[in-house]
Parts: structure tokens; sequence; C-alpha cells
């Protein structure tokens, strides 16, 4: 801890770099470890575009089911301690923003406001054919996900879906699935953010998911320190100066106070 200060104590362009375990402590689950969610529903067919085409032609009651659970854990769920410390810091004028690999906005609802999520964002939905934004609240995708309580067809699911205002497609939500390509805007920002700063912050990721794992190793390799905080050690752990392990949530205030 002491390691730790002492390098965020030299840094002026702190950039946090964050995963599924900050909003643990929300109540979200991480994908991977004890209770992750790629433990209970396959990656191939949850986490992919071409898993939920199928699940969508031949178990749309499943996909359904999936959806609203979803929807119950990310929906309500707010900022934590952690969250609410990296805005903190971004106020105090230490911390020149996040890159984030999660989609449930939390960085957003505490108040962080220079954020990068690279792999999209649950609330920011777009039209599959013409790109348009197509921006909800989350009360009103809460209503959304909920109309398919019940539904045993996929037309019981896409009527339920709200056509661009645009083009008259059809819209989906503005998260990156296994397969897809990356945010072109939130990656070049990310880039830009993370060449620029002199301490990386790395918070509650497993570090396996490429490309975004090595944005963070990018920075180090440019002799950039980084302190990592995670649960356990994760693929990140040989490239982090310090690592403090434990709860995000309780290590980050203590850390930045
Ligand atoms: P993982 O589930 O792979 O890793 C979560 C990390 O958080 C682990 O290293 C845990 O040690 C740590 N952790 C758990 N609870 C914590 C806590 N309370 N405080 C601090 N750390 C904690 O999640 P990600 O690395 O974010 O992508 O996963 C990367 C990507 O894989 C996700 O963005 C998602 C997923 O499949 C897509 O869906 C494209």
């Amino acid at each position: 801890m002491d390691r730790a200060r002492a390098l965020l104590a030299d840094a002026s362009r702190i950039v946090a770099f964050t995963g599924a375990g900050i909003s643990a402590e929300s109540g979200i689950p991480t994908f991977r470890g004890k209770d992750g969610l790629w433990n209970d529903v396959e990656v191939e067919t949850f986490g992919t575009p071409w898993g939920i085409r199928a699940l969508l032609d031949n178990d749309p009651g499943r996909l359904a089911s999936h959806l609203l659970d979803r929807a119950d854990v990310l929906l309500d769920a707010q900022p934590n301690a952690a969250h609410k410390a990296i805005a903190d810091l971004e106020q105090a004028g230490r911390l020149a923003g996040v890159v984030t690999q999660n989609v449930d906005g939390l960085h957003r609802d505490a108040g962080s406001r220079n954020i990068f999520c690279l792999h999209g964002d649950l609330i920011n939905w777009r039209c599959v054919d013409c790109r348009q934004l197509h921006q909800h609240s989350r009360p009103g995708l809460k209503q959304l996900v909920q109309s398919f309580t019940g539904a045993t067809t996929a037309n019981e699911i896409l009527s339920q879906i709200p056509h661009c205002q645009v083009c008259g497609g059809l819209t989906r939500p503005g998260v990156v699935l296994f397969g897809e390509e990356l945010p072109t805007d939130q990656v070049e920002g990310a880039v830009d953010l993370l060449a620029r700063c002199d301490l990386l912050l790395v918070i509650g990721t497993s570090g396996v998911v490429e490309p975004a794992a090595s944005f963070a190793r990018t920075v180090v390799r440019r002799g950039a320190p980084m302190i990592e905080l995670n649960m356990e050690p994760g693929d990140l752990t040989s490239s982090a100066t310090v690592s403090l392990f434990g709860a995000a949530g309780n290590i980050l205030p203590e850390l930045i106070a």
C-alpha cells in the first residue's frame, strides 16, 4: 500500500483501466471466477451474435429469461465506493480518464466524465442498419426488457424492440459481443488517453480478453508504472509494478485517501 501510494503521489495523469470486478460490489457478478457468468451460461451461446441469433430462432423463451435476469442485475445496480473514488480522483484533477471493459454505465453514474467504453454501453442502443444512436434511460430499458416476460416466440421478442427513427431498421444494445469489432471512437479515445498517462490503475479485470488487455500492456511497455487491484492474480499481474489483492471498494478509497 505504501509503494502504491508513492506511485500515486508522483503521477499527474493517472488513467483507470477497469473490468467487471469494479462492479462486483454493486451486485453485478463478474464473468470468470467462482460466481462468474460464464460458469452458468455458455459464452458461445450468450456472448456471440450468432449464438444469440440461434437462441432467438430455436429457444426464444430461454433468451427472454436470460435477458430478464441480466436486466435485473445490470439495470438496478448503483455505483459503489470504488466507482466513486475514481470519479473523485478525476474531479480532483489527478485522473485523466477511465478506459473500461464494462457496459454497465456505473462509472458515468458515479460522476466520471472522460470515459471510453471498449465493449460498448448497455444504455446506448444502435440501429443495426444505419448505426444511428438510440439512447435509453435505465427505467425505460427495464420496462422494455420486462415486456419479454413469458415470450415463447421470436416474434414476441422482436415486436417489442424499437425500430430506428431514421431508417426504420431494428435497434440493438450497443454492446460488443465476441467476434464483433470494438467501437472505433471508443478505441481511438482510449488509445490517445493511454498514450499520455503516467500511471495506470488496473482495477477488477482478469486481463484475459483481447484486445482490451493489450491496451494495458502497451502502457507498461512504454515504461509507465501500473498498480493492479484485483481479488486474485490474473494475466496482467506479471506486468504490474504493484499488485494489491482484495475488494476494490475497500482498497481504492484507502489508496487515494
Ligand atoms: P473477469 O470476470 O474476467 O475478471 C474479473 C476480475 O475482477 C478478476 O480478476 C477478479 O479477481 C476481480 N474481482 C472480483 N471481485 C472484485 C472486487 N470486489 N474488487 C476487485 N477486483 C475484483 O472480468 P473482465 O476482466 O472484466 O467482454 O472480463 C473482460 C471481458 O470478458 C468482459 O468485458 C466481457 C467478458 O466476456 C465481453 O462481453 C465482450
